[in-house]
């Protein structure tokens, strides 16, 4: 449990807080909130910030739903079981409501940004006090007063807001931390829900977020994650436009011992700039998580992604040239609408050419509003499956193979937690390889030399390197 943030947001004026903390603290002392974000990393950011807005107005953050008096979700539309995920667990929910009467519940995020969204839960689940879109993140406090002052249903799904910067977000992790340099998306890939629910590309300014990294290097935070649906075309908007590229360099020159990682990077936009920046950096990881989707240029033209197999070889090509062990990572769907069996070896030959070291694979999930919904499609579910079981076991023959690459070299590792194995760490390196090796928790949140000595699908496996040395 964590106590009230002394960070007050500037989001909040004094006078709104005062008027919320008086319906608050009327008869308790203690208010505790359940914030529960699902989907993207920035959408687990944008919670992080509710967690901060929620601690400055003077709640409590709790982990678990039975002793909270605010529960709130901040939800993800990327396909559709994420939905059905969240319905299911607010039809679950509604025995704490009954069970406490002073309990508020909240739904934000992506879905609660479509339009459809916000009438079919007032409609299906009246219990649900307060709905918001990512849009009208800051004026969350204004709708919890709106609530304590007696709104049945209090929604906000409008316009969206420049007060991002005024929120200090309350972080989950202690030595790893977000930070977005930019919001929303102007790719409209057919497929993806995204632009609908984060509307137009925004960029936070360079000062802003070069000064938001100082501090948290200052604070002891070993990995800074840079966020943005496509960071690529970070900057473009700017009065003064600057590239992604140079926001990288200026953060590498902060002093401190830390790694830098990004995502995502849409290929269309990956200039060799970026390319060299991420090689020559000190601090930068050496590692580029670049979504391909598909192996087949007739279904990449009907994603509308605008760029062919053969380009995004050739970005593969201008590192591993440059860097044999570049680690390089993927989203993959399949089954995307009449997808063929020779699309789809087209994906297969593309994973067996680029070795990546992981892939995130998802089935096709149709998305209402977007131009792929329009589609008939006549590809089977079964046979959708069948394909994705294929390409997963491609991808462990390769990992394997892969990683025996790194036996006998030594890694520096960011310690990240205990391994599921008895006695056994877990944290990646530099390229985001994956180590696991026997070791102490007290290592946890620092740099560590692993030597490997085995390679498995998904990590290396290793022994400390300062250990070794000793014995
Ligand atoms: N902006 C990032 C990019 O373009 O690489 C991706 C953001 S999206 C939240 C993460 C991944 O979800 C996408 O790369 C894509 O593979 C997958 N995705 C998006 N829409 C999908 C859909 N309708 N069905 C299945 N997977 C989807
Ligand atoms: Fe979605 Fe494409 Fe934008 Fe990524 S780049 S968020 S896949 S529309
Ligand atoms: Fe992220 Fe899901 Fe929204 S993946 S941007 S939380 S739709």
């Amino acid at each position: 449990m964590e106590r009230q943030n002394d960070r007050v947001s500037a989001a909040v004026s004094d006078a709104l807080r005062r008027q919320i903390q008086s319906y608050l603290f009327a008869d308790r002392t203690v208010v505790r909130a359940h914030v529960h974000s699902f989907g993207c990393q920035l959408n687990v950011s944008d919670g992080e910030r509710i967690r901060g807005m929620l601690t400055g107005l003077g709640f409590t953050l709790t982990d678990s739903y039975e002793d909270a008096d605010l529960i709130l979700f901040n939800t993800c539309a990327v396909r559709e079981s994420a939905e059905d995920r969240v319905y299911g667990i607010l039809g679950n929910i509604k025995q704490y409501k009954t069970k406490n009467p002073h309990l508020i519940l909240v739904l934000c995020g992506c879905m609660a940004s479509e339009e459809h969204t916000a009438e079919f839960v007032r409609t299906h689940y009246p219990f649900v006090d307060i709905v918001f879109g990512t849009a009208s993140l800051s004026r969350f406090p204004q709708l919890l007063l709106e609530h304590f002052q007696g709104k049945k249903f209090a929604c906000d799904i409008g316009e969206y807001d420049a007060m991002y910067e005024g929120i200090v977000p309350s972080r989950e992790h202690p030595f790893k931390a977000a930070v977005p340099v930019m919001f929303g998306c102007n790719n409209f890939c057919t497929y993806c829900i995204v632009p609908y629910v984060r509307g137009r590309e925004r960029s936070r300014k360079p000062e802003q977020i070069l000064e938001e990294v100082r501090q948290l290097v200052q604070d002891g935070y070993k990995e800074i994650m840079l966020l943005g649906q496509n960071v690529n075309s970070y900057g473009k908007d700017l009065e003064e436009p600057v590239s992604f590229a140079s926001l990288l360099r200026q953060i590498d020159e902060i002093p401190g011992e830390f790694v830098v990682r990004f995502l995502s990077s849409h290929p269309k936009d990956a200039t060799p700039e970026l390319l060299d920046t991420i090689l020559s950096g000190e601090k930068i990881g050496r590692h580029l998580h670049l979504p391909v989707q598909c192996g087949s240029d007739a279904v990449l033209a009907q994603m509308n992604r605008r760029y062919t197999v053969t380009q995004y070889l050739e970005i593969v090509e201008y590192l591993r040239q440059r860097d044999p062990d570049f680690s390089l990572t993927t989203d993959l769907i399949v089954g995307f609408p009449n997808e063929s069996e020779a699309d789809f070896q087209g994906t297969l030959d593309l994973v067996r050419r680029v070795q990546y070291d992981n892939l995130y694979t998802f089935i096709y999930s149709k998305r209402r509003g977007t131009k792929a919904a329009e589609i008939v499609d006549h590809t089977p579910d079964a046979e959708k499956r069948q394909r994705m079981e294929r390409l997963l076991a491609l991808q462990r023959e390769i990992a394997t193979e892969h990683y025996k690459r790194f036996v006998g070299r030594t890694l520096r590792v960011l310690v990240e937690g205990e391994s599921k194995r008895k006695g056994y760490l877990m944290g990646k390196d530099k390229a985001f390889i994956i180590a696991e090796f026997p070791g102490d928790p007290s290592l946890i949140g620092q740099f560590v030399d692993v030597r490997v000595t085995d390679a498995r699908n998904w990590a290396v496996e290793g022994v400390l390197a300062a250990e070794e040395e000793l014995s």
